[in-house]
């Protein structure tokens, strides 16, 4: 995009947010500029938050999809629009809501703690949402003999199990971006930076996450690279993340954690779907708007309070 068609947006929306009353949220994996442009950046669990808390008419969720459903699900009263409604997740679209009912159904006496990263159709099924950066302190909360189904990702859910020493079900969901990060490439990229700390998403494969010098969601690793004594990073998440680490830190050096095909698709293409032009355009025309049946609201609303009352 030209400099000059940038510059037109930035101040549409500049404007309509004003005129609408609004509040812009994004997740760190969005595009610098749209990052630019918000009043708030965050993980999962703070942009829900923030989402609960909202006072503004118009939420415009910058994020994928079933981040603006929470955020609809947490804030009912306010219009919830998101430039693109194709922005999906990997990870929602793995585990459809009768698939998991079926799993449910095989495994009566097991309590069901599913990753933010579903449907809401799936989350109204569940116990227990969590995030990556609750869900260590969630399943210590449960009690022992209780059996638990984590669901949808392996990944996640393996590195939950080694940290928390629960022998979960897994379901066999994984993130397009995060199992794609290449062991074998990342030891050359070590070597070259012997000084660098790796750090990592959990849902990294665990091949991968061995590795890691320090492993939490995209706000643990801002804030472990602020206060880390180290000036250098090989960062295993999507990069959109590394444009806040800058601003943060300028002075220090981010390298991205390589991928297996040499591609670049450590970029999640569902995040990618937003672009300045349909955010302009989705605040002009107050579309595409998430809309959710009350009967489902309130039964995927439940495990997120639980979540929330647990975090
Ligand atoms: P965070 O909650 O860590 O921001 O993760 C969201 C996500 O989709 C990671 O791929
Ligand atoms: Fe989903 Fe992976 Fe994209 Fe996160 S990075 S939104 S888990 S596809």
């Amino acid at each position: 995009m030209f400099a000059e068609e940038q510059a037109f947006y930035r101040n549409e929306i500049v404007k309509l947010k004003n005129d609408l009353n609004a509040v812009i949220l994004a997740h760190y994996y969005q595009d610098d500029d749209i990052q630019d442009l918000a009043d708030y950046i965050g993980d999962s669990l703070e942009l829900a938050r923030r989402a609960k808390a909202a006072e503004a008419d118009v939420i415009v969720f910058c994020g994928v999809h079933f981040m603006a459903e929470t955020a609809k699900i947490l804030n009912p009263d306010r219009m919830v629009i998101i430039p693109s409604m194709e922005a999906g997740c990997s990870l929602a679209d793995s585990c459809l809501p009768n698939d998991f009912k079926k799993f449910r159904e095989e495994h009566p006496d097991h309590i069901a703690v599913t990753y933010i990263n579903c449907s809401a159709e799936v989350k109204a099924l569940s116990d227990i949402i969590c995030t990556s950066s609750n869900a260590e302190k969630i399943i210590n909360e449960i009690p022992v003999d209780k059996p638990i189904l984590f669901s949808p990702d392996k990944n996640l859910g393996r590195y939950l199990v080694k940290k928390t020493g629960r022998d979960m079900l897994l379901w066999n969901g994984s993130c397009i971006v995060h199992e794609h990060f290449s062991e074998k490439k990342l030891l050359d990229v070590v070597y070259e930076h012997r000084d660098a700390k790796v750090i990592a998403h959990p849902e990294c494969e665990d091949t991968f996450l061995m590795y890691a010098n320090f492993i939490g969601s995209t706000s643990a690793l801002l804030k472990y690279i602020q206060e880390s004594p180290a000036d250098k990073f090989i960062v295993a998440t999507e990069p959109g993340i590394i444009h806040q680490m800058k601003k943060v830190r300028p002075e220090k050096i981010f390298v991205e954690a390589p991928m297996s095909e040499g591609c670049s698709c450590n970029v999640c293409p569902h995040m990618k779907k937003n672009n300045l032009e349909n955010l302009y355009l989705c605040m002009k025309n107050l579309s595409p708007k998430i809309e959710m049946n009350e009967e489902l609201r309130l039964r995927a609303l439940k495990p997120i309070e639980t979540m929330l009352a647990m975090s």
